[in-house]
């Protein structure tokens, strides 16, 4: 008993982190297919269709998906961010769709850090 219940609480605690983990293959596909319009001009992710559309390549990983759950919430939670074209976006994405555009777009190459 006890340990099939030690059994149970091990394989949890390795798997637990392997279904959070993005995949950045199917990121890319999603993120070709839904994200590129606006975001990643001629498929440059450091270029975007409007000044005021933000770049997002190499943001970071944690920022994006902190983003995209609080855009898919909207204004009812506190850290809920309320915008008419991004909350259409975020809503139609599920958290592991999030997790991996997040790898994807946090492992290209961008101009976000500040150089030091
Ligand atoms: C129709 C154009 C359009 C599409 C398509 C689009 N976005 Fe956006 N995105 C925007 C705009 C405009 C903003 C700025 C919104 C604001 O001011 O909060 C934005 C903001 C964001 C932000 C916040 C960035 C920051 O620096 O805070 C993220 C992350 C993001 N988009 C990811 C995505 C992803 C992932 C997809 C695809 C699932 C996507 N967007 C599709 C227009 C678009």
């Amino acid at each position: 008993m006890i340990a099939r219940l030690f059994t149970f609480v091990a394989a949890a605690l390795i798997a637990a982190p392997l279904a959070a983990a993005g995949n950045p293959e199917r990121g890319k596909q999603k993120a070709d297919q839904v994200c590129a319009s606006c975001h990643a001009v001629g498929g440059d992710w450091n270029k975007s269709l409007q000044p005021e559309y933000p770049r997002l390549a190499g943001q970071h990983r944690d920022y994006l998906v902190t983003a995209l759950m609080a855009y898919k919430h909207g204004d009812k939670s506190q850290i809920g961010r309320k915008n008419a074209i991004m909350a259409g976006q975020a809503a139609a994405l599920s958290r592991q769709e999030i997790e991996d555009i997040a790898a994807f777009l946090s492992a290209l190459p961008g101009s976000l850090h500040l150089k030091r």
